[in-house]
């Protein structure tokens, strides 16, 4: 008896052995940690801050899934779900995204939500395909860790749109070179004690001096552009109210395929030649929303529930590039079934992978 089923099992052994181990995946998993891995993630992460014009970089937090298909003839086509974490950097601050402090739960945090499809060939990466959204942290978890902390305010609310008015007309006012313009308000917070108003809000310089300008609306973006960060708190007080605000402004961008005879003497700023960027009007700074120049698309706030932050959701078109429309030759073929191809004693891939900062 015991030797019958002792031969049994050893059958069942061999047949499992022999038997074909299905239909071949036509894709791989490797781990979400493995460095394959996360190299493709860091150049999808780093496609998604390129492209950003509004809001704030956002930084790896964690791969969910990776399904490295074949692509002919050549390459491989990495298939990631990532989980991101809004950064403190503006979409247009140069400092590198390394050097970008994540923005913490008791701040509010924002978390981004990405699939991206990244081409890796010879070595190298490429973005196909992008697409995004963003979700502020509930006001519950920002509560838990902090109950008296603000939570983000509507960017259009009246109390945020006024400060950062005012911040920028007192940035405008201790300063004697160029105008800075309003481009667009990224953050408020209404705080309870003392009642103030936290906004952070992009600038850029003008054609206008500070000391003479009648009619902002007037006032041209420079070709060669100028973008800033502020940060400013407005406290009310009895009988008037202070604004405190602080702006840092980066470095000129290079104007793309125009040669710039002034760039040698930061003295003199460039004389307005802009004319592919529409002139941006006054109702159009109050939306928070411009376009500023040939390359970047007007983004409209997000859907009503969002209007705290800039949505992820806007930022691409899905398409990241010509190639994906026509060049994805590695759909599944039918009737491969993951996770059943392949069968014998195959551990599930160590997925989702690790979180680098925190969850929300
Ligand atoms: C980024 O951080 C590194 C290391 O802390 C530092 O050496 C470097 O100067 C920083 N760069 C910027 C632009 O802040
Ligand atoms: C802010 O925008 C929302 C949606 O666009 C609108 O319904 C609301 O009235 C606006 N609030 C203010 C204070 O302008
Ligand atoms: C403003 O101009 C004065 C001279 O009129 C100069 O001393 C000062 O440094 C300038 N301030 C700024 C912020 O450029």
């Amino acid at each position: 008896m015991k030797s019958f089923v002792l031969l049994l099992c050893l059958v069942q052994l061999l047949g499992c052995h022999s038997v074909p181990a299905g239909p071949r995946l036509p894709y791989r998993e490797p781990a979400c940690d493995d460095l394959e891995t996360e190299q493709a993630a860091l150049a999808a992460v780093d496609y998604i801050n390129q492209n950003l014009r509004h809001g704030y970089k956002h930084t790896l937090n964690q791969i969910d899934k990776v399904r490295v298909w074949q692509r002919r003839p050549f390459g491989e086509v990495y298939h990631l779900e990532l989980d991101t974490l809004e950064t403190q950097c503006h979409a247009r601050d140069p400092t590198p995204l390394a050097n970008c402090s994540v923005r913490q739960v008791f701040q509010h945090a924002v978390e981004g939500d990405c699939e991206m499809h990244v081409l890796k060939q010879d070595d190298r990466l490429s973005v196909l395909f992008a697409k995004c959204d963003s979700t502020p942290d509930s006001r519950e978890d920002v509560r838990k860790v902090c109950p008296q902390c603000p939570l983000m305010a509507p960017l259009n609310d009246t109390k945020v749109v006024h400060a950062a008015d005012a911040a920028l007309a007192a940035f405008n006012a201790q300063n004697n070179g160029s105008y800075f313009k309003l481009l667009e308000i990224s953050r408020g917070q209404l705080v309870p004690l003392p009642a103030s108003t936290y906004v952070e809000f992009a600038v850029a310089a003008t054609d206008c001096v500070t000391t003479g300008v009648t009619d902002p609306a007037n006032c041209k973006l420079l070709a060669e552009k100028q973008y800033g960060f502020c940060k400013a708190t407005l406290t009310e007080k009895l009988g008037g109210e202070e604004v405190a605000v602080t702006c840092t402004i980066f470095q000129t961008q290079p104007v793309a395929l125009q040669p710039q005879p002034d760039a040698a003497n930061p003295a003199s700023p460039p004389p307005a030649l802009d004319q592919a960027a529409p002139v941006p009007s006054a109702a159009g700074l109050a939306a928070a929303a411009l376009v500023v120049g040939p390359k970047v698309v007007e983004v409209p706030l997000g859907p009503p529930r969002h209007q705290a932050h800039y949505d992820l959701r806007h930022a691409f078109t899905g398409v990241a590039s010509v190639e994906s429309a026509s060049g994805e030759a590695f759909n599944p073929p039918k009737g491969a079934q993951p996770g059943i191809a392949g069968g014998a004693g195959l551990v599930p891939p160590p997925c989702p992978g690790r979180i680098r900062h925190f969850k929300i």
